[in-house]
């Protein structure tokens, strides 16, 4: 959409089940906050809303394992959530809860209109029941094999291996996440959104109409989905923590948590147009809004494909124009995971590193996942920090300032002519919010980011070819109009830089006292003047705008995450329990050998599965091993081992294994071979 007059931004609603991280800040509320700033600094009518997310099951399985309700652990989280986004800048216009009343009548609404529209289909089905807890078994309180990609620990609703959303009677081997047991299945009525009916809409709309201009990682997954064709998704659960389903004979039923909390952005759009003395409506529903929603990877499939078929079925909303989801930001190496606090938490952060949030911000929107996972590490925060925000941004608004201060008491000099130097650094300066604006617009933060560094070198470039230090002494008129062009890219930099880094664009605009202006210089200024500080205008004195990260202060934040590894491998290394006593002759009947392997082939179409040949001592045989996720089959030709060579054989996809190696774990999931001494024993060798 072109020139929209007005942009509903929303980002995702956080779980209020813990506090948040750098993973989320990076993937959403960012980019997020980058883009509501932008338009408004473009002067456009913006609402971004936010909120807690706080139904659905995760909230209470954490309540259940911090020994309160589930009221009382929202209650917990939101506070702490809302003032990290606060601290960090983020800008929501309303940040709001789903438990608030505004929002369960805003939903039931919702519901009831399509309800009442034949929107849904009602159904009795067979669904997952934990016997023992006596309890339905929906999205988290169950994992099982997913169907689609054969990982072991997927969600009822979703896997978050291959991002498939599904529903709970389509896992393998399903296990209660409560009591551990297999479920029994049960019968119960719900409401299901028949997204079959809408399958013909959604591929028109998404697969010809956003073909361009949605994301490769968002359009492809939509895709995906769309192709594969898609099924009738119970909007309703049986549990005790949500909206009520809002119909008679619905007792103890709840909306199914996905479809509540999107409903969230526009309750949260109400509650603040409610404040603000404003009407909601158009946010939502007059064709020159832009809707955009900003979210993880693991949501796309309820923005782009559930979300919009609610709207759709309920006919009055806009759809999206654009769903920028972005991939995921991993930690030294491996996954963020709040379970393994394997994160760094926003709170913590700001303790450890006192009013640095842009240096955060910066390197979160350097390394932002916006095409393909990504890694934060602590040397890459300093590097940035240290040799990008203080060395080039830092140094050069250090130096404009100090020589102003020092050669004109803080007066910004009269320049005389300019020379080719300093026409050809105004003219390149007026490009850049144009170009700032490309890269922004078309969703692309980090390329955003790095033009807006190129302004800061361009500053040090200029300084250090014309270097007024030193011409101060020969030439003052020529110093003067050095020191202008110098102020000219400071006083940019200070406005180019809020959408990135809000915090040190306030305190350069205080330092360059930009509200001492007649008028202070817009983002639309910059193209079209070259005087946006004018002569004659006073500036402040310096300030530090970054402060240089130390070594030990890393390997601080290294041995805080060092220490969590520890912590979850002791936690992880527990015993299991003795099997039941066997006899000696129980014992005989294993005829264990040492053997070689002496080749192996992955199996193909798996992932765990390695087809080995191996020289028992008695023959060479096939055995099939689900090893591969540990070893590439390199790195096992030649592994002495040990075999049980009298199991019976047995096919695995066509292949028949003609006994077993053994293996043992390591804490982190790893198998080892448990190895025969190498040098001393020949294959064949009985293991007694
Ligand atoms: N709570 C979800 C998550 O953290 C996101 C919900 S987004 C909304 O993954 F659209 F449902 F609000
Ligand atoms: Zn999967």
């Amino acid at each position: 959409m072109n020139n929209p007059k007005r942009y509903t931004i929303t980002a995702a609603l956080p779980y209020t089940n813990g506090p948040v991280h750098i993973g989320h800040l990076a993937g959403v509320y960012i980019p997020a906050d980058i883009y509501a700033r932008f338009q408004r600094l473009q002067g456009k009518d913006v609402v971004f809303v936010c909120g807690s997310d706080e139904h659905g099951v995760p909230i209470t399985l954490k309540a259940k394992k911090e020994g309160i309700t589930p009221q009382q652990l929202v209650d917990k989280y939101h506070e702490i959530i809302k003032k990290s986004f606060s601290d960090f800048g983020i800008t929501f216009d309303n940040y709001s809860r789903t438990s608030a009343k505004i929002h369960h009548d805003t939903a039931s609404k919702f519901f009831k209109k399509l309800y009442d529209d034949g929107k849904f289909v009602e159904e009795v089905t067979e669904q997952l029941y934990d016997p023992e807890a006596k309890q339905f078994l929906a999205d988290r309180f169950v994992v099982g094999t997913c169907p689609k990609c054969d990982y072991e620990e997927s969600y009822g609703d979703q896997c978050e291996n291959c991002g498939t959303s599904h529903n709970a009677t389509d896992l393998i081997n399903p296990k209660s996440t409560i009591s551990g047991s297999t479920p029994i299945t049960k019968k119960t009525k719900h409401w299901f959104l028949p997204l079959d009916q809408y399958q013909d809409w959604l591929s028109e709309w998404i697969l010809e109409g956003h073909k361009k201009d949605w994301k490769i990682n968002v359009y492809g997954q939509c895709k995906s989905w769309i192709d594969d064709g898609l099924r009738p998704r119970a909007v309703t659960r049986d549990l005790d923590w949500g909206i009520p389903v809002p119909l008679d004979g619905a007792e103890g039923k709840v909306l199914y948590v996905w479809f509540d909390a999107p409903i969230g952005y526009i309750s949260a759009t109400k509650e603040w147009a409610e404040r603000e003395g404003k009407d909601w409506k158009p946010y939502w529903k007059s064709e020159d809004t832009k809707l955009l929603h900003f979210i993880g990877k693991d949501n796309i499939v309820f923005h782009c494909i559930i979300f919009p078929s609610m709207l759709k079925a309920d006919g009055s909303y806009l759809l999206p124009d654009n769903v920028p989801a972005n991939e995921f930001l991993n930690l030294e190496g491996s996954k963020i995971s709040t379970s393994k606090n394997w994160a760094v938490w926003l709170h913590e952060y700001l303790e450890e590193f006192p009013g640095q949030q842009d240096a955060l911000r910066y390197t979160l929107t350097a390394n932002a996942p916006e095409t393909k996972d990504n890694d934060f590490t602590w040397t890459d925060f300093q590097a940035r920090n240290n040799n990008e925000l203080v060395a080039i941004f830092g140094n050069f608004i250090n130096r404009v300032v100090v020589l102003t201060n020092k050669y004109y008491d803080g007066e910004v000099p009269q320049p005389s002519n300019f020379s080719e130097a300093d026409n050809t650094v105004l003219q390149e300066l007026q490009l850049y919010p144009d170009v700032i604006t490309s890269s922004i617009e078309r969703y692309r933060f980090r390329e955003a980011q790095n033009r807006l560094m190129e302004v800061a070198r361009l500053g040090n470039k200029y300084l250090a070819d014309e270097e007024p230090w030193k011409t101060i002494k020969t030439d003052e008129e020529r110093t003067k109009t050095v020191m202008y062009v110098a102020l000219q890219i400071a006083a940019s930099l200070a406005v180019l830089c809020e959408p990135f880094l809000p915090h040190t664009s306030e305190k350069l605009k205080n330092i360059l006292n930009h509200s001492n202006l007649v008028s202070e210089p817009q983002w639309q200024d910059i193209s079209a003047k070259t005087n946006i500080l004018p002569a004659g205008h006073h500036i402040g004195k310096g300030e530090l705008l970054f402060s240089k990260i130390d070594d030990d202060q890393i390997q601080h934040q290294l041995e805080k995450l060092q220490a969590s590894k520890k912590a979850n491998e002791a936690m992880n290394a527990t015993v299991d329990p003795q099997k039941d006593i066997i006899t000696f002759d129980d014992f005989t009947k294993l005829d264990m050998r040492v053997g070689t392997i002496i080749s192996a082939e992955k199996m193909p179409k798996t992932k765990k599965l390695l087809i080995l040949q191996v020289d028992t001592g008695i023959d060479t045989r096939t055995i099939v091993s689900g090893i591969a996720e540990s070893y590439t089959p390199e790195e096992v030709v030649g592994k002495k081992v040990t075999v049980l060579v009298n199991l019976a054989p047995r096919e695995l996809r066509g292949v028949e294994s003609e006994g077993m190696i053994l293996m043992t774990e390591t804490p982190d999931g790893k198998l080892v071979f448990v190895n025969p001494d190498k040098k001393n024993v020949g294959n064949g060798a009985s293991i007694s």
